[in-house]
Protein backbone atom coordinates (compact mmCIF):
# COMPACT_ATOMS: atom_id res chain seq x y z
CA UNK A 1 0.00 0.00 0.00
CA UNK A 2 1.50 3.16 -1.03
CA UNK A 3 0.49 6.62 0.39
CA UNK A 4 0.78 10.08 -0.54
CA UNK A 5 -0.05 13.47 1.64
CA UNK A 6 -0.55 16.58 -0.90
CA UNK A 7 -0.08 19.44 1.47
CA UNK A 8 -1.50 22.34 -0.09
CA UNK A 9 -0.07 25.62 0.24
CA UNK A 10 -0.94 27.54 -3.17
CA UNK A 11 -3.53 29.87 -1.53
CA UNK A 12 -3.16 33.08 -0.57
CA UNK A 13 -4.56 33.58 2.70
CA UNK A 14 -5.14 37.44 2.61
CA UNK A 15 -7.18 37.29 6.13
CA UNK A 16 -4.19 36.62 7.64
CA UNK A 17 -3.38 40.11 6.69
CA UNK A 18 0.76 39.24 6.55
CA UNK A 19 3.41 40.44 3.77
CA UNK A 20 3.65 37.08 2.74
CA UNK A 21 1.20 33.87 1.39
CA UNK A 22 -0.24 32.24 4.72
CA UNK A 23 2.12 28.99 4.26
CA UNK A 24 4.81 31.03 4.09
CA UNK A 25 4.17 32.92 7.34
CA UNK A 26 6.38 31.78 10.13
CA UNK A 27 5.32 30.34 13.39
CA UNK A 28 8.52 30.98 16.05
CA UNK A 29 10.38 31.33 12.77
CA UNK A 30 9.31 28.61 10.98
CA UNK A 31 7.01 28.72 7.64
CA UNK A 32 4.00 27.06 8.49
CA UNK A 33 3.89 24.97 5.13
CA UNK A 34 7.24 23.87 6.66
CA UNK A 35 5.74 22.38 10.06
CA UNK A 36 3.34 20.80 8.25
CA UNK A 37 5.36 19.09 5.33
CA UNK A 38 7.32 17.66 8.63
CA UNK A 39 4.42 16.39 10.48
CA UNK A 40 3.50 14.32 7.45
CA UNK A 41 6.86 12.89 7.04
CA UNK A 42 6.85 12.46 11.14
CA UNK A 43 3.98 9.81 9.81
CA UNK A 44 5.01 6.01 9.72
CA UNK A 45 2.24 5.16 7.22
CA UNK A 46 3.17 7.70 4.88
CA UNK A 47 5.37 7.30 1.63
CA UNK A 48 5.81 10.01 0.18
CA UNK A 49 4.71 14.04 0.90
CA UNK A 50 3.91 16.34 -1.89
CA UNK A 51 3.97 20.06 -1.45
CA UNK A 52 1.55 22.05 -3.33
CA UNK A 53 2.51 25.41 -4.04
CA UNK A 54 1.34 28.63 -6.29
CA UNK A 55 4.00 28.94 -9.44
CA UNK A 56 4.22 33.15 -8.08
CA UNK A 57 5.93 31.03 -4.99
CA UNK A 58 8.43 29.19 -6.58
CA UNK A 59 11.42 31.22 -5.45
CA UNK A 60 9.74 31.54 -2.16
CA UNK A 61 9.87 28.08 -2.56
CA UNK A 62 13.01 27.02 -3.44
CA UNK A 63 14.36 30.02 -0.80
CA UNK A 64 13.03 27.44 2.01
CA UNK A 65 15.04 24.51 0.25
CA UNK A 66 17.95 25.04 3.71
CA UNK A 67 14.91 24.52 5.79
CA UNK A 68 13.65 21.22 3.86
CA UNK A 69 16.52 19.25 3.32
CA UNK A 70 16.19 17.37 6.67
CA UNK A 71 13.06 16.56 5.83
CA UNK A 72 12.54 12.84 4.28
CA UNK A 73 10.09 11.51 1.63
CA UNK A 74 9.39 15.28 -0.06
CA UNK A 75 9.20 15.21 -3.52
CA UNK A 76 9.55 18.17 -6.18
CA UNK A 77 6.81 21.04 -5.57
CA UNK A 78 3.48 20.64 -7.73
CA UNK A 79 2.19 23.93 -8.71
CA UNK A 80 -1.22 25.00 -8.07
CA UNK A 81 -4.36 26.44 -9.15
CA UNK A 82 -6.94 29.01 -8.80
CA UNK A 83 -9.09 27.55 -6.51
CA UNK A 84 -8.24 24.67 -3.80
CA UNK A 85 -9.87 22.41 -5.72
CA UNK A 86 -7.34 23.08 -8.66
CA UNK A 87 -4.66 22.64 -6.62
CA UNK A 88 -5.57 19.18 -5.32
CA UNK A 89 -6.17 18.25 -9.27
CA UNK A 90 -2.61 19.32 -9.91
CA UNK A 91 -1.15 17.40 -6.48
CA UNK A 92 -3.45 13.82 -7.59
CA UNK A 93 -2.29 14.51 -11.72
CA UNK A 94 1.25 14.32 -10.06
CA UNK A 95 0.81 11.04 -8.39
CA UNK A 96 1.48 7.87 -10.29
CA UNK A 97 -0.56 5.08 -10.62
CA UNK A 98 1.51 2.94 -7.60
CA UNK A 99 -0.26 5.24 -5.05
CA UNK A 100 -3.39 3.82 -3.64
CA UNK A 101 -4.27 6.01 -0.81
CA UNK A 102 -4.06 9.71 -1.25
CA UNK A 103 -4.21 12.47 1.90
CA UNK A 104 -5.11 16.02 1.27
CA UNK A 105 -3.89 18.47 4.10
CA UNK A 106 -3.63 21.99 4.57
CA UNK A 107 -0.53 23.46 5.07
CA UNK A 108 -1.99 26.03 7.43
CA UNK A 109 -2.29 23.18 10.26
CA UNK A 110 0.96 22.42 11.49
CA UNK A 111 -0.21 20.90 14.63
CA UNK A 112 -1.58 17.65 13.21
CA UNK A 113 -0.38 14.61 15.49
CA UNK A 114 1.06 11.82 13.72
CA UNK A 115 -1.78 9.12 15.34
CA UNK A 116 -5.12 10.93 14.13
CA UNK A 117 -3.13 10.92 10.51
CA UNK A 118 -2.54 7.78 10.68
CA UNK A 119 -6.08 6.82 12.14
CA UNK A 120 -7.57 8.66 9.01
CA UNK A 121 -5.55 6.65 6.75
CA UNK A 122 -6.75 3.49 8.16
CA UNK A 123 -10.37 4.43 7.35
CA UNK A 124 -10.31 5.56 4.53
CA UNK A 125 -8.42 2.45 3.54
CA UNK A 126 -11.59 0.48 4.47
CA UNK A 127 -14.54 2.76 4.15
CA UNK A 128 -13.04 4.68 0.60
CA UNK A 129 -12.78 8.23 2.11
CA UNK A 130 -11.96 10.00 5.64
CA UNK A 131 -11.84 12.71 7.49
CA UNK A 132 -10.54 13.99 10.79
CA UNK A 133 -13.36 16.21 12.62
CA UNK A 134 -14.39 17.32 16.16
CA UNK A 135 -17.58 17.77 17.45
CA UNK A 136 -18.65 21.29 17.85
CA UNK A 137 -19.13 23.14 20.85
CA UNK A 138 -21.21 25.95 19.80
CA UNK A 139 -24.61 25.60 18.48
CA UNK A 140 -24.74 26.04 15.03
CA UNK A 141 -27.02 28.34 13.04
CA UNK A 142 -27.37 28.49 9.14
CA UNK A 143 -27.81 32.27 8.26
CA UNK A 144 -28.63 33.87 5.07
CA UNK A 145 -28.65 37.65 4.74
CA UNK A 146 -28.56 38.77 8.16
CA UNK A 147 -31.20 35.82 9.01
CA UNK A 148 -31.32 32.57 10.88
CA UNK A 149 -32.50 29.74 8.21
CA UNK A 150 -32.00 26.55 10.04
CA UNK A 151 -30.83 25.65 13.65
CA UNK A 152 -29.19 22.23 13.02
CA UNK A 153 -29.21 19.59 15.85
CA UNK A 154 -25.87 20.26 17.52
CA UNK A 155 -25.11 16.52 18.85
CA UNK A 156 -24.96 16.19 15.02
CA UNK A 157 -22.97 19.25 13.77
CA UNK A 158 -18.98 18.43 13.77
CA UNK A 159 -16.62 20.77 12.48
CA UNK A 160 -14.44 19.35 9.65
CA UNK A 161 -10.45 19.80 9.71
CA UNK A 162 -7.70 17.67 7.46
CA UNK A 163 -6.25 15.51 6.81
CA UNK A 164 -8.79 14.06 4.65
CA UNK A 165 -7.91 11.18 3.13
CA UNK A 166 -9.14 8.52 0.03
CA UNK A 167 -8.86 5.80 -1.58
CA UNK A 168 -7.06 6.73 -4.72
CA UNK A 169 -9.59 5.45 -7.26
CA UNK A 170 -12.06 7.33 -5.59
CA UNK A 171 -10.66 11.11 -5.30
CA UNK A 172 -9.43 10.76 -9.01
CA UNK A 173 -13.69 9.81 -10.01
CA UNK A 174 -14.76 12.51 -7.46
CA UNK A 175 -12.96 15.43 -9.15
CA UNK A 176 -13.48 14.00 -12.44
CA UNK A 177 -16.72 13.92 -11.81
CA UNK A 178 -16.92 17.46 -9.77
CA UNK A 179 -15.25 19.12 -12.72
CA UNK A 180 -17.57 17.37 -15.63
CA UNK A 181 -20.18 19.02 -13.36
CA UNK A 182 -18.41 22.89 -12.61
CA UNK A 183 -18.88 21.67 -8.79
CA UNK A 184 -16.59 23.46 -6.43
CA UNK A 185 -16.22 22.79 -2.34
CA UNK A 186 -13.91 23.98 0.23
CA UNK A 187 -14.12 20.46 1.72
CA UNK A 188 -12.26 17.67 -0.05
CA UNK A 189 -14.76 14.89 0.78
CA UNK A 190 -17.83 16.68 0.32
CA UNK A 191 -16.91 16.00 -3.93
CA UNK A 192 -16.94 11.95 -2.42
CA UNK A 193 -20.29 12.67 -0.49
CA UNK A 194 -22.08 13.71 -3.59
CA UNK A 195 -21.36 10.45 -5.20
CA UNK A 196 -23.17 9.39 -2.22
CA UNK A 197 -20.06 6.98 -1.28
CA UNK A 198 -19.77 6.91 2.18
CA UNK A 199 -17.01 9.02 4.15
CA UNK A 200 -15.95 7.84 7.55
CA UNK A 201 -15.98 10.65 10.42
CA UNK A 202 -12.57 9.93 12.53
CA UNK A 203 -12.45 12.35 15.76
CA UNK A 204 -9.36 14.34 16.05
CA UNK A 205 -7.87 16.78 18.38
CA UNK A 206 -9.16 20.25 18.85
CA UNK A 207 -5.48 21.41 18.68
CA UNK A 208 -5.24 20.75 15.12
CA UNK A 209 -6.72 24.27 14.18
CA UNK A 210 -6.43 26.27 10.66
CA UNK A 211 -3.96 29.59 11.04
CA UNK A 212 -6.86 31.70 9.21
CA UNK A 213 -6.28 35.15 11.27
CA UNK A 214 -3.16 37.29 12.62
CA UNK A 215 -5.10 36.41 16.17
CA UNK A 216 -4.80 32.50 15.58
CA UNK A 217 -0.96 32.73 14.53
CA UNK A 218 -0.64 35.00 18.64
CA UNK A 219 -2.29 31.80 20.25
CA UNK A 220 -0.36 28.79 18.10
CA UNK A 221 2.98 31.01 18.94
CA UNK A 222 1.54 31.17 22.65
CA UNK A 223 0.86 27.29 22.21
CA UNK A 224 4.45 26.68 21.03
CA UNK A 225 6.05 28.20 23.99
CA UNK A 226 3.24 26.48 26.47
CA UNK A 227 4.78 22.69 24.52
CA UNK A 228 8.04 23.98 25.13
CA UNK A 229 8.01 24.90 28.48
CA UNK A 230 6.35 21.33 29.32
CA UNK A 231 9.22 19.74 27.48
CA UNK A 232 11.38 21.69 29.43
CA UNK A 233 9.51 20.93 32.85
CA UNK A 234 9.56 17.06 32.34
CA UNK A 235 13.10 16.98 30.99
O1 LIG B 1 -8.06 29.59 2.37
P1 LIG B 1 -8.04 28.39 3.25
O2 LIG B 1 -7.41 28.65 4.58
O3 LIG B 1 -9.35 27.67 3.36
O4 LIG B 1 -7.07 27.35 2.49
C1 LIG B 1 -6.80 26.09 3.04
C2 LIG B 1 -5.53 25.53 2.42
O5 LIG B 1 -5.71 25.36 1.00
C3 LIG B 1 -4.34 26.45 2.63
O6 LIG B 1 -3.26 25.69 3.14
C4 LIG B 1 -4.09 27.02 1.24
O7 LIG B 1 -2.74 27.31 0.98
C5 LIG B 1 -4.61 25.91 0.31
N1 LIG B 1 -5.04 26.43 -1.00
C6 LIG B 1 -4.38 26.01 -2.16
N2 LIG B 1 -4.74 26.52 -3.38
C7 LIG B 1 -5.71 27.46 -3.49
C8 LIG B 1 -6.41 27.89 -2.32
C9 LIG B 1 -6.05 27.34 -1.07
O8 LIG B 1 -3.47 25.18 -2.09
N3 LIG B 1 -5.99 27.95 -4.69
Amino acid sequence: MTVAVLVLAAGRGERLGAPVPKAFAPLAGVPLVVRSLAAMARVREVDRVVPVVALADRDRFAALAPGLAGIPKLTAPVWGGAERQDSMQAGLASLGPDVDLVAVHDAARPFVRARDVARVLAAARDVGAALLAVPVTDTIKRVRAGRVVETPERSECWAAQTPQAFRAEVLREALARAAAEGFQATDDVRLVERLGLPVAVVEGDPGNVKITRSEDLTAAHARLLDLRACDEAVR
